[in-house]
Parts: structure tokens; sequence; C-alpha cells
């Protein structure tokens, strides 16, 4: 625990009251005393004054916050005006963003402002250079020969939909798992409604785990594609896609993967997996913004378009342009959106995803050793970071997984995400399709502190609900 700085006497006079226990951490900055100070409101000041036992301050090296901590450890309490909050809901989307994404948003808004693809000025130009470096970021992470094999989306769901509509004609059949996000799930039963696709959902465990003799079993003659996800946004399993690609393509199969939580955070080789088509999402782990995301289209397919309009070239065609990417980027494309993916891709490159992926599997390790020691605790899923992502879902027992999460926000400042995380599919494998699942989401800017804050917090309510 370090001294109270001096510039803060009224923190100090609480301190010497005998009304407070301030912690202060790396409290190294002109900067982030300034911060503190501005915290210690009239306000706030009353509200502090009139609690017992007293709150202290930390100060956070990760994100440059300031976080008011309690006396009791682990647990954080929400002030109004301050955000204390420990982010865990990854796997919805990710947050903080590296500064260079937020600086990449900011100064194509601010300073380049030119539609992409659309002027042959300066501006333009610079434009589709923004947006042609993204697409090469993302050839280079995900080792795709020819960038313009990658297609930009609003987001994998919009992806995903592209591929499955654009290639599956009446009658062939789609083997699956049991895990699917609704973002394959609700596509695929559109299809079988529609054109009378036939649907092979491959039962996994309850830990998620699919078995490869099950995918052996179920693609034949009449398959036309396997989709899987790479891991489950419920239990972070991780599934086996470079042999489920093996097979398929022994059978002549398209191999499909949806990578919406894995693209950024595990490493993804299209060419060593064998992938055929890779749908993926900006916002999770690549680190770009909302409505962005795309499609990595093997050079052997050319699904059918999702949506027809302008391209900013050959204009004169009457239908969609045969060439990769046009062909499937109608619109004015979200050109602040791709500057920021293009950002966050180029700080994985840089970090090196290996990395990222090491750092993530210590969190994870951490995170199910701290949950594991929550009395009255249902872990789902591998409980294992070989075998998942960091994504870990639970329940306390008699407390209903909505109420954990409120009171663990409300009360703690953490955020996860509850409920069905739009995967019914999964939540009826793993057993929870009644009650739901809390469930955390781990990111690269987590911290050790933020998993055993969450430990502690789940004991709290553990032990409370419990009297
Ligand atoms: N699919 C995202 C999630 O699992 C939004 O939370």
């Amino acid at each position: 625990m370090g001294q109270p700085a001096p510039a803060f006497p009224a923190a100090l006079d609480l301190l010497e009251k005998g009304k407070a226990i301030a912690v202060f951490e790396n409290l190294d900055t002109e900067e982030q005393q300034e911060l503190l100070q501005s915290l210690c409101s009239e306000e706030i000041l009353h509200i502090l004054e009139n609690m017992s036992p007293f709150v202290g301050f930390c100060h956070s090296n990760r994100n440059d916050k300031v976080y008011l901590k309690e006396v009791k450890p682990g647990q954080r309490l929400v002030l109004p005006g301050i955000d204390v909050a420990i982010y865990l809901d990854n796997a919805a989307t990710s947050f903080p963003k590296p500064e260079s994404v937020y600086r990449a948003v900011d100064h194509y808004l601010r300073e380049v402002g030119a539609s992409a693809g659309r002027g042959a000025y300066r501006r333009g130009l610079q434009a589709d250079r923004l947006v042609y470096a993204a697409r090469t970021a993302l050839a280079r992470l995900f080792n795709v020969p020819d960038a313009s094999r990658i297609v930009f989306t609003a987001n994998a769901t919009e992806a995903i939909n592209l591929a499955l509509k654009g290639l599956l004609a009446p009658g062939d059949e789609v083997v699956t798992s049991s895990m699917e996000h609704n973002a394959v799930w609700r596509p695929l039963k559109r299809l079988e409604r529609e054109r009378g696709v036939r649907i092979r959902s491959i039962k996994c465990a309850r830990d998620g785990s699919l078995d490869l003799k099950q995918v052996e079993e179920a693609v034949g003659k009449g398959t036309k594609m396997v989709v899987t996800t790479h891991a489950s946004n419920l239990t972070g399993t991780l599934m086996p896609v470079a042999e489920i690609a093996q097979i398929a393509h022994r059978h002549g199969v398209i191999m499909m993967v949806d990578a919406a939580q894995t693209a950024g955070a595990y490493p993804i080789d299209i060419q060593a997996l064998d992938i055929d088509l890779l749908a993926f999402t900006g916002h999770k782990a690549l680190f770009g913004p909302p409505g962005t995301g795309g499609l990595y289209i093997a050079p052997h397919l050319l699904p059918e378009p999702l949506k027809e309009g302008g391209t900013g070239a050959e204009s004169l065609l009457e239908e969609q342009p045969p060439t990769l990417p046009e062909r499937y980027e109608a619109g004015t494309p979200n050109t602040a959106g791709l500057a920021g993916l293009g950002a966050g891709v180029e700080f994985i490159l840089q970090e090196g995803v290996e990395k990222i992926q090491r750092r993530e599997k210590e969190l994870l390790r951490s995170a199910l050793e701290e949950l594991a020691a929550v009395p009255h605790i249902t872990i789902y899923g591998p409980r294992d970071p070989e075998k998942q992502m960091g994504v870990i879902s639970f329940n306390l027992e008699q407390i209903p997984a909505d109420e954990v999460a409120y009171l663990l926000d409300s009360v703690y400042g953490i955020m996860v995400r509850t409920g069905m995380h739009c995967a019914p599919q999964a939540h009826s494998t793993v057993g929870t399709l009644e009650t739901g699942a809390v469930r955390m989401g781990l990111g690269y800017f987590n911290t050790e502190n933020d998993l055993a804050s969450l430990a502690n917090a789940l004991k709290e309510i553990s032990r409370e609900m419990a009297r």
C-alpha cells in the first residue's frame, strides 16, 4: 500500500480521521494525480464520508483509470459519476481497444473524411488505402495469399449469411455442430424452410466437445458443406477444425469456420487449416469497432451476393461484378470502422498472435483456478486452457444467472453477460437451456486482479445469498 499523495489533502484528512484507507498504486504521473483530485469532488467526498468502512483509491496502470476500492478485498463499489468497471464481456465485444484503434477512427473521420472507392481525388485515395491496409493486414494474419479474397461485411453474422445463402442450393446437406451460435443456426433453419436444405447437427458432449468419429459418419455423398464454430461463445470449447477440414475435403465438401470468437486471439492460418470459408467479426479479438467483419472466400468458390448495389467501379454492369471484393461490397463501406479494424489487426501483428494467445491462456488458467474455489459454483465447458478459449460460463447454485450478473454489475462494477448468449443450441447441449448461465469473456487487456475480483465477488454473493 503506497502513501497518499500530498496533493490530495482531502483524502489525507479523511485518512487521519480514521475514516479512510487510501490505496494509491502507480500514482506516478502528474496527470494521474490530477485525475485523482478531480474525482474528489465535494459530492463524492460527502458520499465517502458517510460510508463506513470507507473506500480507498487505486490506479490501474492497465488503462489509466482510477478505481475506487472497498476495504473488503476484491469488492468494488459503484458510485455516481464514476466508472469503476471491470470489463469481462470481451466475448461480446472487446474493450478497451488499443489506443491506435481510437486514433485511426478519429483520424479518418476528422482528417480524411472522403468515401472509400468513390473518389479519385487525394483524400478519396487516402480512404481507399485505409480499406486496403485493413484487408492486407487481415490477409497477413490469416495467411491468405490474395487479400482480395477477403470481403468486408458488417459482422460475422452477415459473413455467415453470405456464405450459406450464397452457396447452398435446394436439396444440399449441411453438417454442423450443436454448439453453433444463432448466426449459423438461424440462416440454416431458414434455408431448410425455403430451399429444403438438410441440416445434420452433430450433438456435442456436455463440455461442448465434438467427436470426430461422428463427423466421419455424418459427412457423406449429399453433403455440400461442413460449418462449425471455431470456439463456442458459451463454453469457449475449441473445435478441431483442421481435422474436420480433412474429413470434409476427403469427401469434396466445403469447409466453413465461424471464427467470431477466435480471430485475433488464436492463430488462424487458412492454408494450414485448409479452410474454404472463414467468417470473422472485427469488434471482438481483432479490436476493431462494431460494424466490421468479413469473409475469406477460397478461390474455387463464388457465392451469389447477398446484396446488390453500387461498387464504385464497373458501374455499367447491370449486376454485381464477378471480381472480388467488389462483388460482395455493395454500398458505401464503413471506412471509419475499417480504419479502426486495420489498426487493431496491425496491433495484433505487432504483438504477435501467439503472444496474445499465451497471455489469454495464462489469464484463463488463473480464472479457472479462481472460479473453482467459489462455493456452490458449476462451471460449464472443458475447464482446461488447452481445450478452450477465454470464455467461461457458470452458475451459482440457487441464484438465477440474471441476478448474479446484476449484483456483479451494480455492487462490484463487474460486467459479464448472462442469458442465452444467442446460442440456444449450445445451451441445450450443455444442459442450461432452462437456467441460462453467467458468462465471463476475458481479453488481452484483463489482469489477474480482474479475475480475482470476479471470484471474490462471487464468493461474497454466494455467501450472502446462502444466509
Ligand atoms: N455473439 C456475441 C456473444 O456471444 C455477441 O456475446
